[in-house]
């Protein structure tokens, strides 16, 4: 491939793409708190890795205690938290990475808002669905208790809205489904998206 370089702007996208053989995307997984998302995207990752793949996973436990630890659960403060994430996943893309994105993203105007900004070719909506029941029994992080008890306010799905995603470009059923058949899932879904063509 011959290299056009302009002085003037950095090394383009699909250089970096072809440098790292692989077409940058970014998932994103939408759900209630206890759903799979983080579960599901910490084993898809390693799929992808043992397939040759650069992924970053960006996640909401994590990037509140980093560069978004200035933000709660306010609505406000939601937008704010995936609008930089968005951001953030866009500067990824262009760098040909990919990015798997683990947030609940609870309404659909901000889940329209990150697609916005990333780019709809570039953004793909996986809706990680489990009745709240069911999240509430998983109860991992002992939130749900904790929310029903009051002590934590604007809890999403119970003082706090979760709007169901009209239409996501993936949806896997939690409830209905192992861990390994969602992994499998989200893999046939996304491996096609992500491999470049030579
Ligand atoms: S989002 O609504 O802004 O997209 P995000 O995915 O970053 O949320 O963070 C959700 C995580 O924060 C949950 O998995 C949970 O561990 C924790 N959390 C703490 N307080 C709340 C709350 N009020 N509502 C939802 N999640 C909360």
């Amino acid at each position: 491939m011959e290299l056009f370089f302009s002085d003037k702007k950095p090394v383009g996208r699909s250089y970096k793409e072809q440098r790292l053989k692989q077409k940058a995307k970014v998932l994103w997984m939408t759900g209630l708190s206890g759903s799979g998302k983080t579960t599901i995207g910490l084993a898809l990752e390693k799929e992808l890795y043992k397939r040759g793949f650069l992924v970053m996973l960006l996640d909401g436990d994590l990037v509140r205690t980093g560069i978004n630890n200035n933000l709660k659960f306010s609505v406000e403060d939601r937008k704010e938290n995936i609008r930089r994430i968005a951001e953030v996943s866009k500067l990824f893309v262009n760098c040909g990475v990919v990015t798997i994105n683990c947030f609940i993203s609870p309404t659909n105007e901000i889940r329209a808002m990150a697609k916005n900004l990333i780019g709809k070719d570039d953004f793909l909506e996986v809706f990680i669905s489990a009745p709240i029941e069911i999240c509430e029994t998983r109860d991992v992080k002992g939130l749900y208790a904790k929310a029903r008890k009051g002590e934590i306010p604007e809890f999403t799905g119970i003082s706090s809205p979760f709007d169901i995603p009209p239409d996501p470009d993936l949806v896997l059923k939690t409830d209905q489904m192992s861990v390994e058949e969602s992994v499998q899932c989200a893999l046939e879904f996304f491996l096609p998206k992500i491999t470049l063509q030579e």
